[in-house]
């Protein structure tokens, strides 16, 4: 062997090992990548000195063009440029799915001869990647004409087979990556809608929590103010009390009355406000109330009714929806100091639109709306909590919104609050239809002969001596018992009351069970329960009842009416 085919022998040996260590690097470096950007990156760092050539192009497929995307090269060749897929060699090369070798470029028909002319390439190779669809390859283009150099092509294959794996993997980890993120959204989704309902939940009990200590603190103060405003309206009756004291008398008689507002809106948010349910006329009622509506609002905000004709009457308390409705449209004035207007509307509401807390049926949705300030969605979050106001103290007690939810609950209807910060509010109030037609109440006939024996039965002896001393400023006679055990005992001991007047809530036998038990007992004793607590009228709803506190007229006529009841 010549010395020079020595030399030739050892050169080659050494550029064949260059490129193989060369190759196994960008293989290990395939291994690792995850994208395709990163794919190409490699591919354009190594192709070049792998094959040996003079230039090489990754070409990328783009919406049936070669996107010749980057370049390695002597001199430029085509970078960023765009081709028809069918009328280029890795066009050709992708669609074949194999390795396109062309030794001359100038002779080659298949060559589009302007676009390499301008160029160095004489001769050149275009090897597809991937499988079993191609979609990207790498050109290898030489100065010089003749075939390559067969090695330098296997190397660009295997250089090729790699980049395919690699490019498999990081189309698998995209797709990984994205059921992860999928996943990860649907988790994400599920622990809000959980972390929702435990809210609703816990806002649920709280709400219950603080609506049965309002109500046990109401009901206590409901107890302490009947003997309080019984002893004032005594005093005021009084012809001997001088004006100083009937003055005072009076005064403290209109703090009392303050403070039985306020008792009756904190036990109308605890659900436990006496209620007299009726069928109730809504237009009757809105356009009874429009003088007393449109003066509350002042003569900046307009008032509109627009009630639906023939509506049927709905199953509500007549003087407390009032109420409500008022504390509706007093909140609808204050969010609107410019002025504006508030809309008071009704109609049947049934069916899909009706709150998915309500069971399915026929309701009356009335809905109070302003286009005042609105409530943006932490005061929104907040607005029926009890004493929650943004309006200070000293003009809010944050009761009314508490009070109207209350009532609607308790009446088996729902209260429903939309409202935007700066667009306006709009309070829905569902209520349940009443079944039977408007009755026509007869207003209780007064009874002057108050003679006769009154039994007053309650276990609290403040609320008993007061109610006593109240009854025996009427004219009766007044026997105390503190149960209604020690009640049926003084009856039975000979005892004939004209009427037992009871508290509800006692130890041992409550005042509903002893009514009903004295009607089949003794049918001509006329019977009254005094009571702060709702539910009496489900276990006793014939009997005549009085809310504490109560004031001396009240008294009166509730004594009448169960006089009457008796004598009919
Ligand atoms: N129509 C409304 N527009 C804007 N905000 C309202 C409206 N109604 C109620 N709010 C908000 O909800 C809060 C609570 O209302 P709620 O009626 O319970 O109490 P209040 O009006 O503050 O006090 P009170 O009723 O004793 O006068 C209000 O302070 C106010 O921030
Ligand atoms: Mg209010």
């Amino acid at each position: 062997m010549r010395p020079s085919d020595k030399d030739d022998d050892f050169t080659s040996h050494r550029m064949s090992a260059e490129r193989w260590s060369l190759l196994t690097t960008a293989i290990e470096k395939l291994g690792s990548a995850r994208t395709l950007d990163k794919v190409i990156e490699i591919l354009r760092g190594t192709a070049r000195r792998i094959a040996g050539a003079d230039g090489i192009a990754i070409v990328l497929p783009d919406n049936g063009q070669c996107h010749y995307l980057t370049e390695d090269a002597m001199s430029p060749l085509w970078a960023g440029l765009r081709f028809p897929q069918n009328s280029c060699i890795s066009g050709m090369a992708m669609q074949q799915r194999e390795t396109i070798i062309i030794p001359d470029v100038m002779v080659d028909p298949r060559v589009p001869h302007a676009a390499y002319e301008p160029t160095f390439v004489r001769s050149m190779a275009m090897v597809p990647i991937g499988s079993p669809d191609s979609v990207a390859a790498v050109g290898a283009y030489w100065s010089v004409t003749g075939d390559p150099d067969p090695n330098a092509i296997a190397l660009l294959e295997a250089l090729s087979r790699a980049a395919t794996t690699a490019l498999e993997n990081a189309r698998l980890l995209a797709s990984l990556e994205d059921l992860n993120n999928a996943l990860e959204s649907r988790v994400a989704a599920r622990t809000a809608e959980l972390e929702r309902t435990q809210e609703i939940a816990r806002q649920a009990q709280k709400m219950e929590v603080i609506g049965k200590l309002t109500g046990n603190v109401a009901h206590d103060f409901n107890n302490l103010l009947t003997p309080i405003m019984g002893s004032l309206d005594l005093l005021l009756t009084r012809r001997t009390a001088t004006d100083n004291v009937l003055r005072s008398a009076n005064v403290a008689m209109d703090a009392a009355e303050r403070a039985k507002l306020l008792v009756q809106r904190l036990l109308a948010f605890a659900r436990r406000q006496p209620l007299v349910p009726k069928p109730v006329d809504i237009a009757q009622l809105a356009f009874g109330m429009k003088d007393l509506l449109i003066s509350s609002l002042g003569a900046r905000i307009a008032l509109l009714l627009d009630i639906a004709p023939s509506l049927p009457s709905a199953r509500a308390d007549q003087h407390q929806l009032e109420l409500a409705l008022l504390n509706l449209v007093v909140n609808a004035r204050d969010a609107m100091p410019e002025g504006g207007s508030v809309t008071i509307s009704a109609r049947s509401g049934r069916g899909h639109d009706q709150p998915t807390t309500l069971p399915l049926g026929d309701y009356i949705c009335i809905s109070v709306r302003d286009d005042g300030v609105g409530m943006d969605e932490v005061v929104l979050a907040q607005a029926v909590e009890p004493f929650f106001t943004t309006k200070g103290a000293e003009h809010g007690t944050g009761l009314g919104l508490s009070m109207v939810d209350g009532l609607a609950a308790q009446l088996g209807g729902a209260l429903q609050i939309f409202s935007t910060a700066g667009t306006g509010t709009e309070i829905l109030l569902w209520l349940p239809v009443a079944p039977q037609p408007v009755a026509v109440a007869g207003g209780p006939s007064a009874d002057d002969e108050n003679k006769g024996t009154i039994l007053v039965i309650d276990d609290e002896p403040v609320v008993r001596s007061g109610t006593a001393e109240m009854i025996s400023a009427l004219g009766y006679d007044v026997v105390q018992a503190a149960s209604a055990r020690e009640g049926l005992d003084l009856i039975d001991d000979g005892l004939d009351p004209t009427v037992v007047v009871t508290d509800h809530v006692m130890p041992g036998m409550t005042g509903a069970e002893l009514a009903l038990r004295l009607r089949v007992e003794r049918p001509r004793t006329a019977v009254m329960i005094i009571s702060g607590y709702q539910g009496i009228d489900l276990i006793a709803p014939d009997v005549v009842r009085l809310s504490k506190p109560f004031r001396q007229v009240h008294l009166t006529a509730s004594i009448a009416a169960a006089r009457q009841q008796v004598a009919a």
